[in-house]
């Protein structure tokens, strides 16, 4: 079975462009189960009283996180036992304690990906990205910011790499180019 971790910033289109991808790769035979980290974690975290909306999770204690990432993942290394899967998550996580690694070596071993994919876009789209979405309680991140976090996410990628023989995929979603984006995301995966 084949899991490729899909990440960028949040607000760079990740998640638009595994869904647009996710209907060409049925075309090909090849099935994925698009999978939420985030999601699951709320499962968990709600589960145990520690949030109710997604936005919440990063502002909880770095030793909570931790925690729910751990039980999340755990979650999601089963599903990956019979199908392939599609892991929509982050490199990092900035959090008010600094950056978090979204696939620390316990969550890795689990999941054991073939693939970590970056969704990356220029800061400045990103940041209006986030301004227009009124559905979320995005944080603020400037342009500085934003190309910082995306360095941290290729450091992390390649770390994560390293520790399990992943391949690393950088694919660039401008504004306009989801469908070409997730073409590119099609062929890596199918
Ligand atoms: P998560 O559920 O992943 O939410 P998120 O971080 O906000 O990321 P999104 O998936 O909402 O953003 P996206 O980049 O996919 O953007 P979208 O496609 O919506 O995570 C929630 C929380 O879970 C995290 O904050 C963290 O606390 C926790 N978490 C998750 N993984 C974790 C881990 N591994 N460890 C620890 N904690 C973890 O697009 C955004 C907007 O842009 C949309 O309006 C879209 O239409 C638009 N758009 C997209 N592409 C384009 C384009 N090319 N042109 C124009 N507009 C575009």
């Amino acid at each position: 079975m084949t899991v490729a971790v899909l990440t960028g910033v949040p607000g760079v289109g990740a998640t638009t462009v595994a869904e647009e991808a996710n209907e060409a790769l049925e075309e090909h035979d090849a099935d994925y189960e698009v999978v939420s980290f985030g999601t699951v974690m709320l499962e968990v975290a709600r589960d145990e009283g520690l949030a109710e909306e997604r936005d919440e999770m990063r502002k909880l204690p770095s030793e909570e996180q931790r925690r729910v990432q751990e039980q999340a993942g755990e979650r999601i290394a089963e599903r990956a036992e019979d199908t392939n899967i599609m892991v929509d998550t982050h490199c990092t996580i900035k959090t008010p304690e600094g950056y978090l690694p979204g696939l620390p070596e316990w969550v890795l071993r689990g999941l054991q990906p073939d693939v970590v994919v970056l969704v990356e876009a220029d800061p400045d789209e990103i940041l209006f990205r986030r301004l227009d979405d009124e559905t979320r309680a995005r944080d603020f991140e400037s342009t500085k910011e934003l190309a910082t976090h995306q360095d941290m996410n290729r450091n992390a990628a390649m770390s994560y790499a390293t520790l399990t023989g992943a391949t690393v995929k950088i694919i660039k979603n401008p504004d306009g180019g989801v469908e070409d984006a997730a073409d590119e995301l099609v062929d890596a995966l199918a």
